[in-house]
Parts: C-alpha cells; structure tokens; sequence
C-alpha cells in the first residue's frame, strides 16, 4: 500500500461552481435524436415521442444544459427547416446523412423542460451570418409583435422560449467544417451576429469558437485573433477535447487529463492577454462545450457510410466505453473543477448514443455506460464551492509527463458543510492510503464512499450486462478529530462524502 496527502481548508478555496459544469450535448447526428431521445410508437415514448425511460436517466444525471442542435451538424442547418408545419427533409453534409427535421427548437425545447434541463442554442455561422443570427434570437426570444416572434406564436408557443446560452457556430477553425473560416474571418463574423444578437436580447450570453482541439496547427493563434475582433460583444470561448487510447497505453491515456490542464490554461491566458491588450476590465470565462473519449467506434463509422451514405440516423459514433475510460472521465471532471474559476460552462460529448453515457437499442431498452458514472457523482455531490486540494502524491512517467501524480484528487464543499473529495487512483495495481486533513471542517464524519471498480480496465456494459461496472461501496476508513484516513484501491474512481456530524 502507498501513501498520499490532501489538506484542505475552508478558506482555500478556487471558486464557486457554475451548475453548467455539468452539461452535455444532443447533436443531429446518428441515433442521438431519432432513436435516442425521440422514438414514437416505442414502448417508452410519451405523447411527443419522446422516451421516457432516456429522460429517467438523464434527470438522474442531473444535466444543468444541453448544448442543440450541433456540432459539426449546426454550420449547414437551417433553423426555419425545423418549425412549423412544413420540414423538409435535407441532405446533411457534416454526417453524410438525410435530417427529417421532425424535431426541432420547438420540440427539443419541450424536452429540454421534461428533462428539468436548459436549452444552449448553437447557431450556423458556417454557411449562414448575422442576419439569420439576429432573426433566430428573435423567434426565440422576443415576446411577439415582429415577423419572427408572430411566427414562433403561430407555430404554438405563445411564450418565448427565452435561451439564455448561444454558440456563435461551431469549431469554425476546422476544415471539416462547412464555411470554415479563417480566425480573422470568424472573429468579424461572429463580432458582427453578437452584436446584433445582443441588441434583439441584451439578456443572452454568448460563446465564441475557440480551437476544436488544442493539436490545431492553428491553436493559440485562433483565440489571439478572433478574440481582438469579438472580446467585446462575448463572453465565453469554447474548448473542445477528445482522448483516445488507440495504442492500448493505460498509464498514457490516464495522464490526459494533464493535457486537458494545459489546454484550459493556455487559453485563460490568451484572454487575459487580450483582455490587457484593449485595456478592458471585461473578464471572458471558458466554454468546454465538448469534452469526451471518442475513438472506438471511428473504423466502424467508416463502414457504414461504404454501406448507407444518406440513411437516415445511421448509428454513427456508437463508442462503447469501458473502465478505463471512465477513469479518464473522472480526472478530466476533477481538473474542470480544479478551473472552476475560470470554467463556468461543460459538456460531456454528448448524451444519448453518439459517444454518449446513455445508450438504447431501437425499440429495445436504455442503459448506462461507465463513464455515465463519474459524470453521475460530480453532477449530484460536486456542487456548491470548489476547494483547493493541496495533494502531495507520489508520480509516474509516461510518454507524454514525466510527473504524473498517482493520486489526482479535488473537493468540494456544499452550502450545507459537507465535504466531497473526487479521487482517481492512477496506479496500476497498489492501493492507497490517503490522509486527509479536514480539521478546518470542525466535526465531520464519513458518510459514504462511493467507488468504481472492475478487475478489467476494458470491462464494459451492455443491454444485457448494464450493471458490468458500477459503483459499489469503497473500503471507507476511519475519521478522528478531523483527521481522516481511506483506503483507495488501485485504477478506482472514488466519492468520499463527509458530512456535519449533525447531519450524519
Ligand atoms: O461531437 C461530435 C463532433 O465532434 C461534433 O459535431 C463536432 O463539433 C466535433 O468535431
């Protein structure tokens, strides 16, 4: 067994936690919409067509906001094909597919209240510009009296729908994209829709495209660009991450999360760089409006597109994760909140089928992958004030860091007193024994270690075996005058709750 450190204390603190930390993403791609969260004449559809066993789940993993309708979708979709009695069907050329446009901002935005969530609106900026910028805030948003908040009346929502989060496009610095821009491009386009978008709705709060990914050739150079042209009209830029482990390198790929740490660095120090530069007292937050494990699933997308280009939710995307990946899951949630002072916006990429924590079979059943899990506890105890973790553990190497810790650990401290530490124990086969100093709490006791464990980093669960990897009870320890000792076994995800003895 070896042994690790955390102090904590009340007064060391990062910041509080936006609740939109822990979103997520539906994107008209593959079976996210049809199939996942829409499926009428299944079993489990309510009068909508919407199913309610996905509902159940995603309440459960209580997501704050879901980023619609794309992604990579969004540059060549047009929002008018979506409402209203007439939706055509089109050619979606992001995926390869054919979009019916049964559901749209109006049906989604119903879901969005089933799912006791909020709505994070992306608009085509790739394709399209401000003027359809400023007319989608107007449907939404404007209570009547004008061509397109009448027509959103018409079309049965007397009330605005009141988005309060938009996307100015989508990961317009890559290629792939539809009217993939140039940073000068993209920085006066999205200047110029702000503007607009903000005079229709001065309320609404808007994310400009970061890198969509920080190995872009254009990384840095991007953000330093389009943020001298946009920093005043935004408030937000996105960051978009994916890890895989196609070389089977589990001490690598567990270290990713080190990356992720550079990455969101970085980038709050070119906006500080240019918040300096204008002389501004305007602070610009991050967006990590995509955040995931995406990999397994790419040789099979190549398949099916050979076989059915243009079918209509193909099952494109359908990584199954297994237990290691929900470990990376894990320490990529403790480092957003280890930033949670500067990262007020996250989604998990993305939420139902398309590399998703929730999965369903076409008039089947709905389950929960592993990485549903990690997502599942920092959602529901990982609230309230993120606390600074001084974590003194031993470290490893890899191929990429030379000073991996063991041990990567953060808490939180809930309005009501409790104390949660997120723990990832990276080592390969030894447990841990953590000490940890919460003497500044006054009396806690240790309510519930929650723990994921399996004995094989590649187990997985399935329709059959949805319970494969799932939390159990963790070996606890013991807490004596604010002095507490666990146990953490090797490759495990831990939740460690102490709670005021009162409340216990
Ligand atoms: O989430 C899948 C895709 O990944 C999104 O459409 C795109 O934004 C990103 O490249």
């Amino acid at each position: 067994m070896k042994n690790a450190k955390i102090i904590l204390d009340k007064d060391y603190i990062i910041g509080r936690i936006d609740p939109r930390l822990y979103g997520s993403f539906i994107e008209h791609l593959g079976r996210a919409v049809y199939g996942g969260i829409y499926e009428p004449g299944h079993p489990m559809a309510d009068e909508q067509g919407f199913r309610k066993d996905v509902l159940e789940k995603v309440r459960d993993l209580g997501v704050s906001v879901v980023r619609y309708p794309g992604g990579n979708f969004v540059s060549g979709f047009n929002w008018e094909d979506s409402v209203g009695p007439n939706r055509p069907k089109r050619l979606d050329l992001a995926w390869f597919t054919t979009e019916s446009n049964a559901v749209g901002l109006h049906e989604f935005a119903d879901w969005t209240k089933k799912a006791d969530t909020e709505l994070m609106y992306a608009i085509n900026l790739g394709t399209r510009g401000p003027e359809n910028a400023r007319d989608i805030v107007e449907y939404a948003n404007h209570p009547g009296g004008s061509k397109f908040s009448d027509m959103r009346i018409a079309n049965g929502a007397r009330d605005p729908f009141g988005i309060k989060l938009w996307c100015l496009g989508n990961e317009m610095d890559g290629p792939w994209q539809m009217g993939h821009k140039t940073a000068l491009e993209y920085g006066r386009i999205a200047n110029e829709s702000a503007k607009m978008m903000k005079w229709v709705d001065p309320s609404i709060e808007l994310v400009a495209c970061g890198s969509s990914s920080s190995e872009m050739p254009t990384f840095g150079s991007w953000e330093l660009t389009m943020l001298d042209e946009c920093y005043d009209n935004i408030d937000y830029v996105s960051l978009h991450r994916y890890y895989g482990n196609p070389t089977n390198d589990t001490p690598g790929f567990l270290a990713r999360s080190m990356d992720l740490d550079d990455f969101i660095h970085t980038v709050v120090a070119i906006c500080d760089a240019v918040k300096g530069k204008k002389h501004s007292r305007k602070q610009i937050n991050l967006s990590f409006d995509e955040w995931n494990v995406w990999y397994h699933s790419n040789e099979q997308d190549k398949e099916i597109w050979k076989r059915e280009k243009w079918g209509p939710a193909l099952p494109l995307l359908e990584d199954v994760y297994n237990f290691e990946d929900a470990l990376l899951a894990g320490s990529i949630l403790i480092t957003f909140l280890k930033n949670a002072d500067r990262v007020k916006i996250a989604c998990l990429a993305q939420l139902v089928n398309v590399i998703a924590p929730i999965m369903t079979r076409n008039g089947g059943g709905c389950w929960a992958q592993t990485i549903y899990w990690p997502f599942y506890h920092a959602s529901r105890y990982g609230r309230g004030t993120a606390l600074k973790a001084l974590v003194d553990s031993p470290v490893y190497g890899c191929a990429d860091y030379d000073d991996v810790p063991l041990i990567d650990a953060t808490a939180t401290l809930g309005d009501d007193g409790s104390v949660t530490v997120f723990c990832v124990n990276r080592d390969l086969t030894e447990d841990f024994l953590l000490d940890i100093d919460l003497r500044a709490f006054g009396d806690l006791q240790l309510k519930e270690h929650i723990m994921l464990h399996h004995s094989d980093v590649k187990a997985v669960n399935t329709e059959e075996n949805p319970d494969n990897v799932a939390p159990t009870a963790g070996p606890g320890g013991t807490i004596d005058n604010g002095k507490a000792q666990i146990r953490v076994p090797a490759l495990s995800w831990n939740v460690l709750r102490f709670v005021p003895s009162a409340a216990n």
